[in-house]
């Protein structure tokens, strides 16, 4: 069963898939200036920020008051590494859309102890208060952020104990290996008030599948988002197999 605040979206194209999600974050910056939003790295979203900074530049909202999350990071890697969460957040988020240092959370990736990492992220988010929207990619294997599928999911910032499949990600291909990652938790991600999963191509097909119509389960994380009030899956019609 999932609840009514779950929705899906199709659009033709990968293209319309990023131009939707663009629109809708777009204007809610605008309307909201002193919004929390948590990024999402990976392939999946990177088109949707590229548009998000033409907005920006063309004037349709100002990012100084509003505050970006890191939703997680590799560790054990130096932060200016190509493959890391910093580095392509930057490029593609951080710098474009002018958003200073102070307004900006995020994981170190190569931290003395990451636990204590995890502890800073948790104390600066509690004080922030609740994520307006949680941006989302659908994990090969149903992941959200560096929640992976477990007997038991984390609630807050942890450090995550990754899978074979996640190690091997496509941003990490020139990367020195990992050896953990860090990640805001479910309860994190799952407390936003507003949750926008981005899914195209064919090859997500089956995760997609599994996600709407599949159990509700720790062994597929991407499946509590059925129970949260407000989010929006924007798929492509490739990731639902047409
Ligand atoms: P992708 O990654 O956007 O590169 O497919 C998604 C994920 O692993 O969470």
């Amino acid at each position: 069963m999932s609840t009514p605040g779950f929705r899906m979206t199709i659009t033709d194209d990968y293209e319309a898939m990023s131009a939707e999600a663009c629109r809708i974050i777009a204007d809610a910056i605008a309307e909201k200036p002193h919004i929390v939003i948590a990024f999402a790295t990976g392939g999946t979203p990177t088109r949707m920020y590229e548009m998000l900074a033409e907005k920006y530049r063309a004037g349709e909202f100002r990012t100084n008051k509003m505050i970006a999350v890191k939703l997680d990071e590799w560790g054990g890697i130096p932060i200016d590494d190509p493959g890391t969460c910093e580095t392509y957040l930057n490029k593609h988020v951080i710098w474009p859309l002018d958003i200073p240092d102070k307004h900006y959370l995020s994981f170190e990736s190569n931290p003395a102890n990451p636990i204590s990492e995890c502890t800073r992220i948790k104390n600066t988010l509690d004080n922030l208060g609740v994520i307006d929207i949680c941006v989302l990619g659908l994990g090969a294997n149903g992941h959200i952020g560096m929640n992976e599928p477990a007997g038991k999911l984390e609630p807050r910032p942890h450090v995550a104990n990754l899978a074979e499949s996640t190690r091997h990600h496509p941003m990490l291909k020139d990367s020195p290996a990992v050896s953990y990652g860090m990640t805001l938790g479910m309860e994190d991600i799952l407390g936003a008030k507003k949750i926008i999963m981005l899914v195209n191509g064919a090859h997500k097909a089956p995760q997609l599948e599994r996600l709407i119509s599949g159990e509700i389960s720790a062994q597929f994380p991407a499946s509590y988002l059925r129970q949260h009030p407000d989010t929006l899956v924007i798929a492509d019609k490739a990731a639902v197999g047409k």
